[in-house]
C-alpha cells in the first residue's frame, strides 16, 4: 500500500493502473476510521481492481463554529486499518495540495441542500461537493463508495453526479452500528461516558418512528413527535431536527405517501451532535 501526498502523484498510479486496463474503486473519507468506513472499503475491494482511500479533513465542509480545529486525525491508525483492508492507495494531501493559493472555484446546488443538515450547516454540502469533485477529477474513480450514514449527503452526490454527467457510479452503503445500535461515527469519539451511555436512544427512537410507518402510521407529524418524545426523554439530548422528507427530493411530507427519508440530528451535552436516519419504500 501507497500513501501518496500530492494530486501528481495519484494521477501517476492510476495512469499506470488504466494502462492496464484495471477498474478503480474510491472512498472518500474524512479518516479517524471506524467499521462504517471500512464497510465501504470492503464493498469497494471486492468490486474493484484497485482502491483509494481519501483521507483529508476538507476545511470547506466546516462552518465557522464546527469542529474542524478538534476533528480527530491520525494517519498512521487510518494507514493500518487500510493496509489490513487491502487498500492500494491512501491519498492523504496537505490543505495546500487541495486548496492552494487563490482557489476560488466551487460546485453547489439550489436543491436537497437547503433543510435538513443544510439548514444548520448552510456552506457544508457546497465543502462536501468540491471536494468531492477534486478527488473524482484527481482519481477518475468507476466506482466511488459512501455511507447511507450521511443520507443527506448520498442525495446530494448522487444528484450531481447526475446533474453533470459525471463518470462514476455512487454506491451506498447500509449504515455500520454499534451493539447498542448508536451508528458509527469518528464524532462517538467526542462523547463523555454518561453522553455515550444516553446516546443509543437516538436508534431506540428512529425504531419506534420506524415502526408506527410500518404499522400504517401515514400523519409524518405524528411519528416525529414521537421520535422527538423519546429522544428528549434523556435529559442531556437537544433535537436539531427531526424530519421526513421525500426520499429523492428531500422536501418536507406531511402525509407519508411515497418513499420517505426519516432524518434526525441530535446535540449530546455541549460536545457532539450526532446524525441517523432510516429509509422506508412504502
Ligand atoms: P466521513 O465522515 O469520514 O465519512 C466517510 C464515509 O463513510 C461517508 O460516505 C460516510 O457516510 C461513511 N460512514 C461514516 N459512518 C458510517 C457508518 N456508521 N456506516 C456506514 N457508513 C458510514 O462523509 C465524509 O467523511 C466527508 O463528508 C467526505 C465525503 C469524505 C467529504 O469530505
Amino acid at each position: 500500500m501507497k500513501i501518496l501526498k500530492t494530486v501528481k502523484e495519484v494521477k501517476d498510479e492510476v495512469k499506470a493502473w488504466r494502462k492496464e486496463g484495471l477498474s478503480v474503486g474510491l472512498v472518500p473519507t474524512m479518516g479517524w476510521l471506524h467499521e462504517g468506513h471500512l464497510s465501504l472499503i470492503k464493498n469497494a475491494r471486492e468490486n474493484n481492481d484497485r482502491v483509494v482511500v481519501s483521507d483529508f479533513v476538507n476545511p470547506l465542509q466546516f462552518g465557522p463554529n464546527e469542529d474542524y480545529d478538534n476533528y480527530p486525525r491520525d494517519l498512521d491508525r487510518d494507514a493500518g486499518l487500510c493496509e489490513k483492508a487491502g487498500v492500494d492507495v491512501i491519498f492523504a494531501p496537505g490543505i495546500e495540495e487541495m486548496y492552494p493559493e487563490g482557489f476560488c472555484s466551487y460546485v453547489d446546488m439550489n436543491g436537497l441542500t437547503g433543510g435538513l443538515c443544510g439548514k444548520t450547516r448552510p456552506i457544508h454540502f457546497r465543502g462536501v461537493q468540491t471536494v468531492v469533485n477534486k478527488l473524482f477529477n484527481i482519481v477518475t474513480p468507476d466506482n466511488a463508495y459512501f455511507g447511507e450514514k450521511d443520507a443527506q449527503q448520498l442525495a446530494v452526490i448522487k444528484r450531481m453526479v447526475l446533474d453533470l454527467n459525471m463518470n462514476v457510479k455512487i454506491n451506498g452503503c447500509p449504515i455500520i452500528r454499534e451493539e447498542d445500535g448508536l451508528a458509527k461515527s469518528s464524532r462517538n469519539s467526542y462523547l463523555s461516558p454518561e453522553e455515550r451511555k444516553a446516546a443509543p436512544i437516538i436508534n431506540k427512537a428512529m425504531t419506534k418512528g420506524r415502526e408506527m410507518i410500518k404499522n400504517g402510521e401515514r400523519d409524518a407529524k405524528k411519528v416525529i413527535d414521537a421520535i422527538s418524545e423519546i429522544i428528549l426523554s434523556v435529559g442531556i439530548t437537544k433535537i436539531d431536527y427531526v424530519s421526513i422528507v421525500d426520499s429523492l427530493t428531500l422536501e418536507p411530507v406531511e402525509k407519508i405517501e411515497k418513499d420517505i427519508l426519516c432524518a434526525c440530528a441530535v446535540y449530546m451535552g455541549n460536545s457532539a451532535r450526532l446524525i441517523d436516519n432510516f429509509s422506508l419504500e412504502i
